[in-house]
């Protein structure tokens, strides 16, 4: 579904990423780890468009190399990037409503998505109409994850999600993605983390990013799914 070749990543005019050739197939779930400025982020915003890439990337089937990129959450990719930018002012529903308005959603397919993401995080329907500025940081995680559900039909990226939380809260996070995997066993993940325990015995692969390069682990993980 994801396919990347001989891609390479640049921030204005410093490489980043390099030679990367690394393919995700539909209704996986990968695990890339990597320290602390191994590239982790920037592999994430390239699929996103954020970045300046040679080579190609093909998404389910289509070359995305060159699409702005504000047309590709509409292709059902949804991102919750390593900071939770939630608009403090705005509720909690209206922060995960927002991705939908800017995508023209109508308000059926909408309603229909806004329901799934309370089926997988029923907290979020308690909190709705708190204001996103009053939740703790915790919570706020729960709720970029609920935002990036709302676009996230195809494919998901989680950008260190478990950075931060508190044990009981990273424990629930673990617990709503595995929801995620029962409700739709179609979609992608692909989350981030740095340590890669945290990803063990969920992630059904672990791919290793050092020093802007790419490579498969050779550690087996359980498949849970
Ligand atoms: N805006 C930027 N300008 C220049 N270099 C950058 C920029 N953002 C990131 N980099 C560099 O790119 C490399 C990869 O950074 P990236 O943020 O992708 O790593 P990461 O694996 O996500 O790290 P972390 O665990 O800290 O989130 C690092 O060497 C970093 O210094
Ligand atoms: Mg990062």
């Amino acid at each position: 579904m994801l396919e990347l070749n001989n891609v390479g990543a640049s921030i204005g005019i410093i490489p980043i990423l390099r030679n990367l050739d690394v393919t995700v197939g539909a209704a996986e779930t990968v695990a890339l780890i990597g320290r602390n400025g191994a590239g982790k982020t920037t592999f994430l915003r390239s699929i996103m468009g954020f970045t300046t890439v040679t080579g190609s990337i093909r998404f389910e089937g289509e070359d995305i190399t060159g699409l702005l990129p504000a047309k590709r959450p509409g292709l059902g990719i949804g991102y919750a990037p390593e900071d939770r930018r939630l608009f403090s002012a705005f509720t909690v529903e209206e922060n995960i409503l927002l991705p939908a308005q800017v995508a023209k959603l109508d308000a059926t397919e909408t309603k229909r998505r806004l329901d799934r993401v309370y089926d997988i995080l029923p907290e979020l329907k308690t909190m709705a109409g708190r204001p996103a500025g009053n939740v703790s940081g915790g919570q706020g995680k729960m709720v970029a994850l609920g935002r990036a559900l709302m676009l996230g039909t195809r494919l998901v990226m989680l950008d260190e999600p478990f950075q931060g939380l508190a044990p009981a809260l990273a424990l629930r996070y673990a617990e709503a993605l595995k929801a995620l995997r029962d409700a739709d066993r179609t979609v992608t993940l692909i989350i981030t983390e740095s340590n890669p325990s945290l990803l063990r015995g969920f992630a059904g692969r672990t791919l290793l990013i050092e020093r802007g390069e790419v490579s498969e682990s050779s550690l087996e993980h359980e498949r849970t799914h």
